[in-house]
């Protein structure tokens, strides 16, 4: 069978750890009896630079016939960020209805959590962010500009559809798992109408799960908890920017942000979905071929695959990539040991 992937590197270090995927991928087709044909876009902040575009105007078209979008990173210094996402990384996620941004967060073997006396089995959990509406909207605006009375309003949008197929989602998810567990991240306490509302409506799903258990706390004490109690969550549920910042307090977790690998999936499959690192750019760290490759390369074993199989990676996935967290085995820094090299053995 075969794959036909977009390919965007984008930005920074996007640019060195993609083709390391698409490496690490075409190795594991010839293995398997899978094949790739890639296409490549460079659209990124350079071309913006030149064309005053992230994307030419039909980008999205362009996208629309492929059967997954695999990315590096968007975003650098020169181009706002709110230019650079919104020109690219932003439109392909709403217009593609990729709705789920599902980030697998897993402590691998060899990896050390900063959490003292953690190992893998503490932490293994699924954050399901809402990716298309929440906090993240286009609605709002600004009103005297450069006066004492300026003022910019930023509208939050949930909207029934929006909540219940992202949590519907989690569910799906935890239904499979064997802990069967399903978190949800509120603030009703303090957000009076859209948080209580996200609250009814993952109380009605949860309705439809009786065999799956559910928790829900306040995002304040939520952080608390994945530092103290990692070990409590299996699938979390999330809005738009909780999901967030959950997404890269898991990761820091489990050891490093750098590893952690992440989907933009329209479930339905009416759209190809998007699949990308959830580190960014980190131009800080950009062309000196040091970043590590292993977020692009795990993120890159969901592209053929179906994401909540991805979700549950197969052993031989999961001990490759703890090799890699060692150091040995069959991928691994080829040259100044794990994490070092961006090119693998
Ligand atoms: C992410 C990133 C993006 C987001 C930014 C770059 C807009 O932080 O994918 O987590 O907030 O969605
Ligand atoms: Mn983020």
């Amino acid at each position: 069978m075969r794959h036909r992937i977009a390919v965007i590197p984008g930005d920074g270090i996007g640019k060195e750890v993609l083709p390391e995927g698409i490496r690490v991928l075409e190795a594991a087709g010839r293995r398997f009896g899978v094949e790739f044909e890639w296409t490549h876009f460079d659209w990124s902040c350079e071309v913006y630079a030149r064309t005053g575009r992230m994307m030419p105007e039909d980008g999205l078209t362009q996208l629309r016939r492929f059967e997954a979008i695999y990315l590096g990173a968007v975003g650098f210094p020169g181009v706002p960020d709110h230019v650079s996402l919104w020109g690219l990384l932003i439109p392909i996620r709403r217009e593609f209805q990729q709705y789920v941004n599902l980030r697998p967060v897993r402590l691998l073997r060899g990896v050390r959590s900063p959490l003292a006396g953690r190992g893998p089995a503490d932490i293994d959990m699924l954050i399901v962010r809402e990716n298309n509406e929440g906090e993240y909207s286009e609605i709002g605006g600004r009103l005297y500009r450069d006066t004492p009375h300026e003022l910019a309003v930023q509208q939050a949008v949930f909207t029934r559809r929006g909540c219940d197929r992202v949590i519907r989602y989690a569910f799906e998810l935890a239904k499979k798992r064997p802990r069967r567990h399903v978190t949800s991240a509120t603030k009703s306490n303090g957000i009076i109408h859209s948080m209580p509302y996200w609250d009814e409506r993952f109380a009605a799903m949860a309705k439809h799960y009786p065999d799956v258990k559910t928790s829900q706390y306040h995002i304040d004490i939520l952080t608390a908890h994945f530092v103290q109690h990692p070990d409590w969550f299996d699938v979390v549920v999330a809005s738009n920017l909780f999901g967030d910042i959950l997404s890269d307090l898991g990761p820091a977790i489990a050891g490093s942000i750098g590893i952690a690998p992440g989907g933009n999936i329209n479930p339905e499959k009416e759209y190809p979905s998007m699949f990308e690192p959830v580190h960014g750019s980190a131009p800080d760290i950009a062309g000196k071929g040091i970043a590590n490759p292993i977020a692009q390369i795990w993120t890159g074993a969901a592209a053929p695959r179906r994401p909540r199989r991805w979700a549950r990676p197969s052993r031989r996935c999961s001990d490759g990539r703890s090799a890699a967290g060692r150091g040995e085995g069959p991928i691994c820094g080829s040259a100044a040991g794990p994490f070092s090299a961006p090119r693998l053995s």
